[in-house]
């Protein structure tokens, strides 16, 4: 396990609601390598949005551990987690979570700003125009769509080109084009930066071009498919599904082979 990015052992999360104790991630053992990208599928309920907020330190387990970048998240204060997250990871909510009171341009400046760029503004703009959003950029979030509210979530999630992406559902309310523009932008971080992803998603043109499947059924994995590299890549469709061990070896080449343009 040398250059595994997120690695999960037997993560446990139960809430208690007013309704009682409901016991959702019933033991997770999962690690997620540098530069892989993973789709995380599953019914609904079956504990999707919950797994990605214990990857983001959003949510913390009630058991096992949770590691992020060789740090234990579980052993982290809040304000840890908050700088972890700002310098480290990216983050787009299945609510998107935008800031009311700010503009489409603001809500993706903000995390530039953090991080001390001096161009937030310029940069929040082109990533705005990447999804499809040059003529939005002045708008409330109540004064744009549920599908432009998305792409601005991603938007601002992916500006400062994060380590780790962790998606909730990315193109979940997309039409074609703007899905497959989404897709890209999210697709570009790994092959341009290297980046670790991890999308939720029902999308099967998605998941076809990650490297990795991993399906949750009632807060367990219940499936974990390696797809051949080959068939991942930007001009090939979906190949059906191999088993993880055979295509062990293929995969840290590959991996290996972005870090090093990554590095460029
Ligand atoms: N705060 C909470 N308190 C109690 N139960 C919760 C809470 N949040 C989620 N749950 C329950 O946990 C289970 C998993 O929820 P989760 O949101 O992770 O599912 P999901 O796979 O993302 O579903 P979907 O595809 O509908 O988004 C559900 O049964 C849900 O009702
Ligand atoms: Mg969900």
């Amino acid at each position: 396990m040398t250059d595994a990015i997120l690695s999960l052992t037997d993560a446990r999360l139960t809430l208690t609601s007013h309704a009682g104790r409901v016991d959702i991630l019933h033991g997770i053992t999962l690690s997620v390598a540098a530069g892989e990208t993973l789709a995380l599928t599953g019914p609904s309920g079956s504990g999707k949005s919950s797994l990605l907020m214990l990857m983001g330190g959003l949510e913390r387990a009630t058991g096992g551990s949770v590691r992020a970048l060789g740090a234990d998240l579980s052993a982290m204060s809040e304000d840890a987690l908050a700088r972890f997250r700002r310098d480290h990871m990216g983050v787009v909510f299945q609510s998107f979570h935008l800031i009311p009171t700010l503009t489409a341009v603001e809500n993706v400046a903000v995390p530039l700003e953090l991080a001390g760029r001096v161009d937030a503004f310029d940069a929040a703009a082109a990533e705005l125009e990447a999804v499809g959003l040059g003529h939005r950029m002045r708008h409330y979030p109540a004064e744009l769509s549920g599908g432009e509210q998305q792409r601005v979530a991603v938007a601002r999630a992916a500006a400062p080109r994060p380590e780790i992406l962790l998606a909730d559902e990315p193109t979940g309310n997309l039409d074609a084009a703007n899905g497959a523009a989404v897709m890209e932008l999210i697709l570009g971080l790994r092959e341009r930066h290297g980046s670790t992803l991890v999308l939720v998603t029902h999308a099967p043109e998605l998941a076809a071009r990650c490297d990795r499947v991993v399906r949750l059924s009632d807060g367990r994995v219940a499936g974990d498919e390696t797809r051949d590299a080959a068939a991942t890549g930007a001009d090939m469709g979906g190949k059906a599904a191999v088993p993880r061990a055979d295509l062990r070896g293929k995969a840290a080449a590959t991996r290996a082979g972005l870090r090093g343009k990554a590095a460029e």
